[in-house]
């Protein structure tokens, strides 16, 4: 399926190691599997978004943009070259660092682990998304199903923040193997991960997709 409209996705998190990257990552390669035109720019010093992209190589890879420094440049630059899905990895650092890159969002999806640190810190970025009117929404990472309570309490607690994408991405060792060989974990060699990896990515993009829809109808 075609996207009509381009459509700007902005990972943030004011928490490294949330899960942001990988996501976006994930998400990227699963919207290339519409047959849209996917663009990536990794607006992240360490610039691990990067280092994945080359690992990959061709076929199958997004395009990577060169970070200019200023995301809202950059968005529009691909938005004119007509790409449909532009994908924006930041920098896990003060808010005040991704305020551009929020600016340039159509929908910023904040990646959260069921842990207080990462649940005091996404208050932070949701604070900046209210400021500047940006639509914006949850995806719980890493979940241990064995620790129902945990993510329950989490899920009941961003809610009262905003929404919360249904589907949780689990903790699973493909998302962290598959990147370090450029792939992403739907596309692991365990076959019954990839499964899995496929599964729930592939509900979270969904949502994902009518999110970011939804509020470019609505501009
Ligand atoms: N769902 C997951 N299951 C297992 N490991 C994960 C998952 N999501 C992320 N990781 C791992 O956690 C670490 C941090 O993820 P990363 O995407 O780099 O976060 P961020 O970009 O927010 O700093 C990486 O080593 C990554 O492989
Ligand atoms: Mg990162």
């Amino acid at each position: 399926m075609l996207a009509p409209k381009p459509r700007v996705i902005v990972l943030a998190a004011s928490k490294g190691g949330s899960g942001k990257t990988s996501l976006t990552a994930s998400l990227a390669v699963r919207a290339m599997k519409d047959g849209a035109r996917v663009a990536l720019v990794d607006a992240e010093p360490q610039k691990s978004l990067t280092l994945w992209w080359s690992l990959r190589g061709k076929p199958g890879n997004p395009f990577l943009h060169a970070y200019s420094g200023d995301p809202v440049e950059d968005a529009d630059a691909l938005k004119a070259e007509g790409y449909q899905w532009i994908f924006i990895d930041t920098v896990p650092a003060m808010v005040e660092h991704i305020e551009r890159a929020i600016e340039a969002a159509d929908l910023v999806i904040i990646p959260t682990r069921v842990s207080a640190f990462d649940l005091v810190a996404a208050r932070a970025v949701v604070g900046f998304c209210k400021l500047h009117g940006e639509p914006f929404a949850f995806v719980l990472n890493a979940t241990d199903p064995k620790w129902k309570k945990g993510i329950q309490s989490a899920i009941a607690m961003l809610k009262k923040l905003g929404p919360v994408v249904p589907k949780s991405i689990r903790h699973r060792t493909v998302y962290a193997s598959a990147i370090t060989a450029g792939k992403t974990g739907p596309e692991a060699r365990d076959t019954k991960e990839a499964k899995g990896a496929a599964d729930e990515i592939g509900a979270v993009w969904t949502t994902i997709r009518k999110m970011a829809s939804a509020a470019v109808r609505a501009k």
